[in-house]
């Protein structure tokens, strides 16, 4: 059959289409079902971004009728034991991104065992190529306290609780929806419930109920990029960290493999879509199933949140997305051919060079879309510059 689940017709990540290695009948029946989705997209010349969000309706809503209840009434135990979500944001005003993420929960997939769940941690990780290398996925972080800042359905926080060996692991999130989810998959991996704790905020609200100083490690993925003010995050990361502690976050890569060559050429010039957009603008308006905020973003840009933030900060290159890096030198290879090319484009494509793993990398660094950094929290006193 043509249709797959994770090619929707619109160029989304990958990692939204986060499912597979379901039971077979579950497999159809969401194959016939997208692929509906699909036959009325080609019909009716809808847009990429309705076409994305009627299909993730579509999917939430299979995966409610297939396997939310079971899920839910298996985790019912479980559960029951989980300490509740702290609320640190009533009353705090909700802005168009929090608006937007509490209806649009990214969903994992439905988890009948723990053995599901951690197929899927495999599948989430391995599924991109150097992830886990980048992210040093998942720890050891023997004996510590760990963060996931915009944690969604749990899927890191369920790998952190099965392989960490962390003494605390805490999802942050801003969609209590998504939290939920996530407390209902953290269920299948931790016995102990004191060893997680579960904190909604706001986009607005950024500020844990965590003393100075109390956290040794903060992961944070796909998250900061969506958000209003990215600053009052990395503040906040920078008070919960210990002395010498380090946060590692992903946010989209501009300079990627999928933003100029997947985006920039296929999308716009190929296929003839938002052809008025830059590449980088094109992703934005996009991403995520069209959320109002979706930065893609360069070194020099992160480095521009850090105002006043004493991080020390590196760029490790960006992980690959599924399918981002195959067949990427005969793409490659086409763009150039091709006079529409913007300079930057134009530029930044013919910097690719051949990788760890026949991988495409610029300037020595993989050129994935997920875009990796380390921020250090700086032990002890130096001299000013
Ligand atoms: C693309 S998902 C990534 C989820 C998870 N980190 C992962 O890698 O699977 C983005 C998540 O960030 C959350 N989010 C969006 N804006 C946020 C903000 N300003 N503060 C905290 N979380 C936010 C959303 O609710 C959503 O769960």
């Amino acid at each position: 059959m043509a249709l797959r689940a994770r090619a929707a017709p619109v160029g989304l990540p990958a990692s939204q289409w986060g499912r597979g290695g379901v039971p077979e009948q579950e497999n159809l029946m969401r194959r016939l079902l997208l692929e509906g989705m699909n036959r009325y997209a080609r019909i009716s010349g809808r847009d990429s971004i309705w076409v994305s969000a009627a299909v993730a309706r579509v999917e939430r809503r299979v995966d409610e009728m297939l396997g939310g209840a079971a899920e839910r009434a298996l985790t019912y135990r479980m559960r029951r034991r989980l300490p509740p979500i702290i609320d640190a944001a009533s009353g705090a005003p909700l802005s168009e991104t929090d608006r937007y993420w509490r209806k649009h929960t990214v969903r994992g997939r439905t988890f009948l065992s723990r053995q599901a769940s951690l197929d899927y941690i495999a599948e989430l990780t391995d599924g991109r190529p150097l992830k886990r290398e980048l992210l040093r996925l998942h720890g050891p972080h023997e004996g510590k306290c760990i963060l996931d800042f915009g944690c969604g359905p749990g899927n890191d926080l369920a790998g952190f609780a099965e392989f960490s060996g962390a003494a605390l692991v805490i999802g942050v999130d801003v969609s209590p929806k998504a939290l939920d989810l996530a407390r209902r998959r953290v269920s299948w991996h931790v016995r102990d419930p004191r060893r997680v704790a579960f904190i909604r905020i706001a986009d607005g609200q950024v500020r844990l109920p965590l003393e100075n100083a109390s956290v040794d490690y903060i992961q944070s993925l796909g998250v900061i990029h969506h958000a209003s003010d990215p600053t009052a995050i990395l503040r906040e990361f920078h008070r919960l960290l210990k002395p010498g502690a380090e946060a590692r976050i992903m946010v989209y890569n501009a300079d990627s493999v999928h933003v100029q060559l997947e985006v920039g050429y296929i999308w716009r010039l190929v296929n003839g879509a938002m052809k008025d957009k830059s590449p980088e603008a094109a992703f934005s308006a996009t991403a995520d199933l069209g959320a109002p905020i979706a930065h893609c973003l360069r070194p020099a840009d992160v480095a521009g949140w850090l105002e006043g933030v004493p991080f020390d900060l590196e760029y490790l290159g960006g992980f690959f997305v599924p399918g981002e890096a195959s067949g990427w030198q005969e793409k490659r290879d086409r763009a150039l051919a091709d006079s529409r090319l913007g300079d930057h484009q134009r530029s930044f494509l013919a910097g690719l060079e051949i990788g760890a793993q026949g991988l495409p990398y610029h300037r020595g660094k993989p050129a994935g879309l997920g875009a990796v950094y380390v921020l250090s929290k700086r032990s002890g006193w130096r001299l000013a510059p």
